[in-house]
């Protein structure tokens, strides 16, 4: 039998890629949206392998509704991929409170709510696969991202504490880190509602960096992303972060030098203390 996925954020990008992948491979998927309307054409290419449902992570009851209709449909749940994101341009000090709660509503709590809704199944199973759409930046730091950094952040803190849990109960979880792939999430890219024009030197070259990200050759193809995840599903064993993309591998590769660097540095301070 082929696996069930449950993916969210379906409606382009990387989700789409991966769902329309699962399928071709001759797997079930519960393809997910905030207007399944935008899933119609993958249906109408794998009316037999690809179900659709509304699902905003932000609400609760869409994502119960969402994980009883993947039961109803496909039997249950062996990968949900969290995937659903979008990224806020902005500052520390430009970020307001909620700003800052809707990122985390959308990267954090809505894949946290996700999980807890199908990790009964996947114990009751004895097996199923997490995986975790972050990015670089959730194991290194951008100036202007700092939302979306921290929002990514607490995704990997939430993963690690969560492979702990269930590795003794055959479920496994795997944080995906991409770096730059073709699609809209620089053109979707919100911008905090405040501008303080003394940081634009350090966080205006990174928001030049995002845009245009759509259909640029030069950047990771989704389907190639795709690939990456079936195989990681379909391996025994995987490392619990996987940087998806060679500048993923050259920015986390100087990102863990600089903190080897930080971490030396810091023992000449703290030595001796007790
Ligand atoms: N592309 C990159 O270079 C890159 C790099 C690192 C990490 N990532 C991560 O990859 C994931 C996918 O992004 P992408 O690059 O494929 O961008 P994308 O093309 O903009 O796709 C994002 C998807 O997330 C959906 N979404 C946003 N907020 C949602 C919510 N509250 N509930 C449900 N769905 C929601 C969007 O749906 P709507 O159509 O309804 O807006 C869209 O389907 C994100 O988590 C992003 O942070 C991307």
């Amino acid at each position: 039998m082929g696996r069930r996925w449950l993916v969210t954020g379906c409606s382009s990008g990387l989700g789409r890629a991966v769902a329309a992948a699962a399928a071709a491979a001759g797997d079930s998927v519960l393809a997910t949206a905030r207007k399944p309307a935008a899933l119609h054409d993958l249906q109408r290419r794998y009316p037999d392998r690809i179900a659709t449902a509304a699902l905003d992570v932000c609400d609760p009851g869409q994502c119960e509704a969402a994980v009883a209709h993947a039961v109803d449909r496909l039997g249950g749940v062996d990968v949900l991929v969290n995937n659903a994101g979008t990224g806020l341009f902005g500052a520390v000090e430009e970020v307001s409170d909620q700003e800052l709660r809707e990122q985390l509503e959308t990267l954090a709590i809505g894949p946290w709510r996700l999980a807890r809704l199908v990790l009964p199944l996947m114990r009751s199973q004895g097996s199923g696969h997490i995986v975790n759409v972050s990015s670089v930046v959730g194991r290194m730091a951008l100036p202007g991202l700092a939302a979306y950094v921290t929002a990514k952040h607490a995704l990997e803190g939430m993963s690690q504490a969560l492979a702990a849990e269930v590795g003794g109960l055959g479920i496994r979880v795997t944080v995906l880190e991409p770096g730059q792939f073709a699609s809209r999430y620089g053109s979707s890219l919100a911008e905090a509602r405040s501008r303080v024009a003394a940081y634009d030197p350090v966080t205006g070259p990174v928001r030049e960096a995002l845009r245009g990200m759509e259909g640029n050759a030069d950047l990771g193809d989704p389907d190639r992303f795709a690939e990456v995840v079936l195989r990681i599903v379909a391996a025994d064993r995987t490392p619990l972060r996987v940087p998806v993309g060679p500048d993923a591998y050259a920015y986390l590769g100087a990102s863990d030098e600089a903190h080897r660097e930080d971490f030396e540095t810091a023992r000449t301070f703290t030595l001796g203390a007790s």
